[in-house]
C-alpha cells in the first residue's frame, strides 16, 4: 500500500495523542505526518514514530497535499476547517459532533458498519461519541441477528470523555478533598471548585453528563438515541437514555437492557457476542474501567435475561473512551479509506 500525508488536528490534546500511539502502533502507512492545534501550542515540538514534530496553528494551516486529516480539536474547529481540508482533497475523519447527523456524513464504527464510509460525499467521516461506540460494539451485533426493537441505556462515563481538562479537574479536586476524609464522610467537606461540571466529581457521581439539550436530556443522552439510529440504519428503535459522569480516569461503561424484533437469550447473545471482532465477553469476571483501559476490545459482563419484561438481554459494556470511544476507531476507519486505494 502507497503511504499517506496524514495530518492529526488537535494533536495536542488526549484523543490527538493516542491517535498518535496507535497510528504508530499499527504501522499504518504514514509518509508524512504533520500535526495541527491551537495557536497556543503552535511552535512546540511533539515525538513520534515518525520523529519529532513541530506542531503548526491550525487557523494559519495549508492543507494542501494532505491525504487523510484526522480531527480532534472539538467541534467548533470541525466546523470551520474541516470542508477546508476536504476541499483540499484530504478525506477528513472527524471526531467532534459537528457532522455526525448530517445526511452527507457517513457515522461508523469500525466492525459494525464499515459498509458506510464508501458513500462520503463531502469527503468528511464522523467518528461516534464515545459512549455511543462502546454500546453499539455490543448492540451491532445483537441488532444484526435479531432485530434492535428499544433498549434501555446508562452510562457512567470517565472523566477523560470531557478531554484533558475533566482529567484535571477530577485529580485537583481529590488534592484538595483528600486531606480531610473526616469532613468527605460527615458531607460536610469543602468546596473543591468546579470548572468542567456541574457539581464536584471528586467522589461523587454526577448523573448530568453533557449539557442541557432538550426535553430534560443532554446533549450526550440524544447522541445515545440518533447515534445509535444512524449506526444500526434502523431509525425505528426506541432509545431511553441516562448519561452520568463519574470519577474514573479512562473507561466509559454502560449498562443497558434491549429487547429485539424476537426474543434472544444469554446463550445465543454470548455466541453472537463472542464471534464479534473487537468484543470480548467475560463470563467469570466482571470487567470494570480499570480492565478496560488501554485495551482495544470492549469488554461485555453481566449478561442476563430479562426478568421484569421477558425475551430481552441486561448487559455491561465498557471501553476505553479514548481508544475504540475515539482514537483508535478514527484510526480504523482511515485504515478502510486507505484500504480503498
Ligand atoms: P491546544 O493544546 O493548543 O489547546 P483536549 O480535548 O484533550 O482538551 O484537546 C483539545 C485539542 O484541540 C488540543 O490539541 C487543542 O490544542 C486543540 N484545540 C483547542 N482549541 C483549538 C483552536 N482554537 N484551534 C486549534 N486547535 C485547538
Amino acid at each position: 500500500m502507497n503511504p499517506f500525508n496524514v495530518a492529526v488536528v488537535g494533536a495536542t490534546g488526549a484523543v490527538g495523542r493516542t491517535i498518535l500511539s496507535i497510528l504508530a502502533e499499527r504501522q499504518f502507512p504514514v509518509k508524512e505526518i504533520r500535526l495541527f492545534a491551537s495557536a497556543r501550542s503552535a511552535g512546540s515540538v511533539v515525538e513520534t514514530a515518525w520523529g519529532a514534530i513541530t506542531v503548526e496553528d491550525l487557523t494559519t494551516a495549508d492543507p494542501a497535499g494532505i491525504d487523510i486529516a484526522l480531527f480532534s480539536a472539538g467541534g467548533d474547529r470541525s466546523r470551520e476547517f474541516a470542508p477546508k481540508f476536504a476541499a483540499a482533497g484530504a478525506v477528513v475523519i472527524d471526531n467532534s459532533s459537528a457532522f455526525r447527523m448530517d445526511p452527507d456524513v457517513p457515522l461508523v464504527v469500525a466492525d459494525v458498519n464499515d459498509e458506510a464510509i464508501v458513500d462520503r460525499p463531502r469527503g468528511i467521516v464522523a467518528n461516534p461519541n464515545c459512549t455511543t461506540m462502546d454500546l453499539m460494539m455490543a448492540a451491532g451485533p445483537l441488532h444484526r441477528a435479531a432485530g434492535l426493537r428499544s433498549m434501555v441505556a446508562t452510562s457512567y462515563q470517565s472523566v477523560s470523555g470531557s478531554g484533558m481538562t475533566g482529567v484535571v479537574e477530577l485529580l485537583r479536586q481529590i488534592d484538595v478533598l483528600r486531606p480531610n476524609p473526616d469532613a468527605l464522610r460527615e458531607g460536610g467537606f469543602e468546596d473543591p471548585g468546579s470548572d468542567v461540571y456541574v457539581a464536584p466529581i471528586a467522589f461523587n457521581v454526577i448523573p448530568f453528563a453533557g449539557s442541557e439539550k432538550e426535553l430534560g436530556y443532554t446533549d450526550e443522552e440524544w447522541k445515545l438515541v440518533y447515534e445509535s439510529r444512524k449506526i444500526l440504519d434502523a431509525p425505528g428503535i426506541e432509545v431511553e437514555p441516562t448519561c452520568v459522569r463519574v470519577p474514573v480516569v479512562t473507561g466509559h461503561g454502560i449498562a443497558a437492557t434491549m429487547w429485539f424484533e424476537r426474543d434472544l437469550d444469554v446463550v445465543e447473545a454470548k455466541e453472537l457476542l463472542d464471534a464479534a471482532p473487537g468484543v470480548e465477553v467475560w463470563t467469570d469476571d466482571v470487567p470494570t474501567p480499570l480492565d478496560s483501559a488501554g485495551i482495544d476490545d470492549v469488554l461485555v459482563g453481566r449478561l442476563r435475561n430479562t426478568v421484569g419484561v421477558p425475551g430481552g438481554i441486561n448487559l455491561w459494556v465498557v471501553g476505553d473512551n479514548l481508544r475504540k470511544g475515539a482514537a483508535l476507531n478514527a484510526v480504523q476507519l482511515a485504515e478502510l479509506v486507505a484500504a480503498e486505494r
